[in-house]
């Protein structure tokens, strides 16, 4: 959001978000009074409001709308089938009238399964999903395909790899070490903590969605990634030293089940097709990232206590649709 309304003077953007545990106005507090920028709260899966929303005269669609925590889709998949596939679709149904209107989905370097030692997926690579979620998004993927296929939507996909940065909800490994690092906690590392993931800093995944938005063709995919796998125990470690905390705060845990040993993307067809390539380091992003949660900690205590659920119930004024501050 911030990144579009920073970039471009002449955009309007319609957040439309159902604000789960994991959505916060607050965090978009900055932008709350920007006249180019409107939050609904709604819900992908009610086919009238979806509708309505299509008839604000977009001019493109960026589906970020997702449950996305592994760990809560091993407990209950039903929240990721219900908003993750069967939401797509409903989205994709209001779509079909539009032909002209860019949708960019939003997918995951999860739909891919676990890469081998030393391997990249390419995007023809065949879909493997082994969570719940990334079951769910590999299928919602099927249908964007199907739907581009079948009825002329104007969609393309991205394949991204673990994004981080500041305003990341407390669940995911980087902010949630973080958090706990500051207080001195327990750090959870699940199993042996060799396990690698390839972390993009959120400002690259932006300026690839806008390329894509503007650049790609319909129908096509691509894998967006730095390209550098990296071990979580070197991530904690790293954010640990940033911090100027001890090792000792490492607690191995259980492992995930069914845990992905390792992803890996080859994002060459974006680089050579659209011209995107990375520009911000791993080093550059964490400390940035370590930095913002520094400054916000008031922002974090609302994540972690949950108080931000009821920040839509204090601050939004049903009639206009607004919010107050
Ligand atoms: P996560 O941020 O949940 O993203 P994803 O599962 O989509 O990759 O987890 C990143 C990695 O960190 C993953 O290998 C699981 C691991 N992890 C831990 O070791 N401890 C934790 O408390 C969490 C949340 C994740």
């Amino acid at each position: 959001m911030r990144f579009f309304l920073n970039a471009r003077r002449d955009v309007e953007i319609v957040n439309f978000d159902i604000l789960t545990y994991a959505g916060n106005p607050e965090s978009l507090a900055d932008v709350a009074h920007d006249p180019r920028y409107c939050l609904i709260r709604g819900d992908i899966t009610d086919r009238t409001a979806v509708d309505k929303l299509f008839q604000l005269g977009l001019d493109a669609v960026i589906h970020f709308a997702a449950e996305t925590h592994v760990d809560r889709s091993i407990e209950d998949a039903s929240p990721f089938l219900k908003t993750n596939i069967f939401g797509t679709q409903c989205l994709l149904e209001a779509a079909r009238p539009f032909p002209n209107i860019r949708l960019v989905h939003i997918s995951t370097d999860e739909v891919y399964g676990s890469a081998p030692r030393e391997a990249a997926f390419k995007e023809e690579a065949p879909l493997d999903p082994r969570s719940p979620y990334a079951a769910s998004k590999a299928s919602a993927e099927h249908f964007v395909t199907a739907y581009a296929n079948t009825y002329g939507v104007s969609a393309v996909i991205l394949r991204c790899t673990n994004n981080f940065r500041p305003f990341q909800f407390p669940e995911k490994l980087i902010p949630l070490m973080i958090a706990n690092a500051t207080e001195n906690k327990p750090l959870p590392i699940y199993g042996d903590g060799l396990q690698e993931r390839d972390w993009l800093f959120v400002e690259d995944y932006c300026r690839a969605i806008a390329i894509a938005l503007e650049k790609a063709e319909c129908g096509s995919i691509y894998n967006v990634s730095c390209g550098v796998s990296q071990p979580n125990l070197k991530i904690v470690r790293t954010i640990l030293q940033v911090l100027g905390k001890p090792d000792s705060l490492i607690q191995y845990v259980q492992d995930r089940p069914g845990h992905d040993r390792r992803y890996a993307l080859d994002s060459s067809k974006i680089q050579r097709e659209l011209g995107w390539r990375p520009l911000v380091s791993f080093e550059d992003g964490i400390r940035k990232t370590i930095e913002w949660y520094r400054a916000n900690s008031e922002w974090l205590d609302h994540a972690r206590s949950g108080e931000y659920r009821n920040y839509y119930e204090r601050h939004y004024d049903r009639r206009s649709e607004t919010f107050r501050s």
